[in-house]
């Protein structure tokens, strides 16, 4: 069963679910089960094998801990939440979509899955000692008033994680913020223009950067095009 917490605006989920639709990104049980392994002949099957490459990075970094407490922020369908759970650690995933966090619930096992916005504070949940926003960064409008909640749920020394999450400098963001409605409006959900947010480096708190990308290694080694940040819970106030 899904932990019920708090959801302010439940009108985002028929917006997010319908994006994900035209995008052919709501998967069956069988693929969710599957990902990030898909078949060679599916469409998407070449953007998964990158984000393969920092799901390895993760749990190889992950796999050093045992009996950490891990909370993935947005964890959807759930398919990253049970790779990390496959890392000896203990997991929890939050998320404002109860449909795919249904389907998670339902395929993977050993999980606390939670119906919540951490922006309204805190469920009744332990500390934790890391956070991970895995492509799910994006949805959140304020980062200055999201990290200090997220640093009174980590224990000492927690960690913060942003993965496959794009970060745009500071000349590009209103070009990618004019492009973003215009996607949407395209694809006929204008609402969900007002749901994603475009972040730069520079709004993070003092951060480190694991993996960055490089144009050259992305096309050599097909790697990701997305950055790996890591914020130490001292950093996040
Ligand atoms: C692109 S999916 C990422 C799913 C998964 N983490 C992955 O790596 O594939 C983004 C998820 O963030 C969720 N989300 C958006 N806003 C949220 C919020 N305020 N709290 C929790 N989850 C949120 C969405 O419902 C969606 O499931």
């Amino acid at each position: 069963m899904v932990n019920i917490g708090k959801v302010a605006d439940t009108n985002f989920e028929a917006f997010y679910l319908k994006t994900r639709e035209i995008e052919s990104r709501v998967y069956s049980d069988d693929v969710a089960k599957k990902l990030p392994n898909l078949t060679n002949n599916h469409a998407q099957f070449k953007e998964w094998q990158l984000r393969l490459k920092t799901l390895n990075r993760i749990t190889n970094y992950l796999s050093t801990f045992k009996n950490k407490r891990i909370l993935e922020i947005g964890c959807g369908n759930g398919w990253f939440t049970n790779k990390l759970n496959q890392t000896k650690n203990i997991v929890l995933g939050f998320d404002v979509n109860k449909t795919e966090l249904t389907q998670a619930d339902e395929l993977f096992n050993g999980i606390e899955f939670w119906y919540h916005d951490i922006q309204l504070g805190l469920p009744d949940i332990d500390k934790v000692d890391f956070i991970i926003f895995n492509a799910s960064l994006q949805y959140f409008k304020n980062l200055k008033t999201l990290f200090p909640i997220c640093n009174q749920v980590l224990n000492k020394n927690g960690e913060l994680h942003i993965l496959d999450t794009y970060f745009y400098n500071t000349k590009s963001i209103s070009r990618a913020k004019q492009n973003s409605i215009r996607h949407y409006k395209k694809a006929n959900v204008p609402e969900m223009g007002s749901y994603y947010f475009h972040h730069c480096l520079r709004d993070l708190p003092p951060h480190k950067v694991l993996y960055k990308p490089n144009i050259i290694v992305q096309k050599l080694f097909s790697d990701s095009p997305f950055p790996w940040i890591k914020i130490e819970k001292s950093d996040l106030n």
